[in-house]
């Protein structure tokens, strides 16, 4: 079991509680692959999607989760919701939570958004991203993905590139490969470094050359269009060229060096296209494949307090 009763962030959760999210989530990941049906340990217990965000693949991985192990799930559609009409996330919550869901899935632009919700409701919170804050699900697959490429999490050099300013991936990346014992480096143009990252004990750098040199993994970050009011780059042109990764760029890395990337991407703007659909150094879609499986951990490790009476 874990220490903690929610999923909100991976700064709350120690080296035990990581290992064992990855152990349970590596034993789906194989019986996904194999096409083995697990046992319907969430039969009975109901999955809200709380969505204020666009998304496609966290929105549709939990609900896939969640289905295998045999829960029902609603996807609320934030868009067309009450929210329009002026109801605050808390009356939305509250009024979700009078429909004793088991499980909340939240995902909302304000940072802190699914704490503020844990503390007001009386199910399960899993952040599926809050502003530019946390998202735990998303550097827990990242974690497998590396952990099944290496076969460790200790020890390895990781650069973590492009828009960390507005990157909730790359802040939970942070926590975790701390935690885990594993060398940060963050690379990407200064007016998108969050001021004083540097007390947080990884390395920063604006020179993707020197930023790779001798990586094992390279995780690639989506510029963040939508959270920008303008002036953070000169252009995608030129961004492209200083920190867009291609095959000589990642020359730098270690020749077995592994190309991550959160999805969704802006092919030649941050990423060669070719280079991320190379499967022998992308592991993009594999990313996407573990996703489903840490999902279906940590519902499953989360919800055995539930399963035993005690919430
Ligand atoms: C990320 C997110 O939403 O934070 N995407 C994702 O969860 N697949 C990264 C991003 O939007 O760039």
């Amino acid at each position: 079991m874990l220490s903690q009763r929610h999923l909100l962030g991976i700064e709350p959760l120690t080296q035990t509680d990581i290992t064992t999210i990855l152990d349970c989530a590596e034993t789906y990941a194989q019986a996904n692959r194999a096409h083995q049906k697990p046992p319907a340990i969430l039969s009975g217990l109901s999955l809200i999607n709380m969505f204020f965000e666009n998304s496609t693949r966290t929105q549709s991985s939990f609900e896939l989760a969640a289905k295998r192990l045999g829960a029902d799930v609603m996807n609320m559609s934030m868009q067309t919701s009450s929210v329009k009409k002026g109801e605050t996330l808390i009356d939305t919550a509250l009024t979700l939570n009078a429909m004793r869901p088991d499980i909340l899935a939240v995902r909302h632009p304000a940072s802190g958004a699914a704490d503020l919700l844990a503390s007001k409701v009386n199910c399960i919170v899993l952040n599926a991203g809050d502003g530019a804050h946390e998202h735990p699900t998303q550097a827990l697959l990242d974690a497998l993905t590396i952990r099944r490429a290496k076969g460790r999490l200790h020890r390895l050099t990781v650069a973590i590139c492009g828009d960390i300013a507005h990157s909730r991936v790359a802040r939970s990346n942070m926590f975790l490969l701390g935690k885990m014992e594993s060398r940060i480096r963050l690379v990407g143009p200064r007016t998108l470094m969050p001021a004083g990252v540097e007390k947080l004990g990884v390395e920063v750098t604006d020179d993707m050359a020197k930023g790779l040199e001798g990586a094992d993994v390279v995780m690639m970050l989506r510029l963040q269009k939508e959270r920008m009011d303008g002036g953070f780059i000169p252009s995608e042109r030129e961004y492209y060229h200083r920190w867009g990764l291609d095959a000589a760029k990642l020359a730098a890395a270690k020749p077995d060096a592994i190309v991550m990337h959160p999805g969704p991407m802006n092919r030649g703007v941050e990423i060669d296209g070719l280079l991320a659909d190379d499967i022998n150094r992308s592991v993009i879609q594999e990313q996407v494949e573990m996703g489903v499986a840490v999902r279906m951990a940590a519902m499953d490790l989360l919800t055995r307090h539930v399963q035993q009476g005690e919430a």
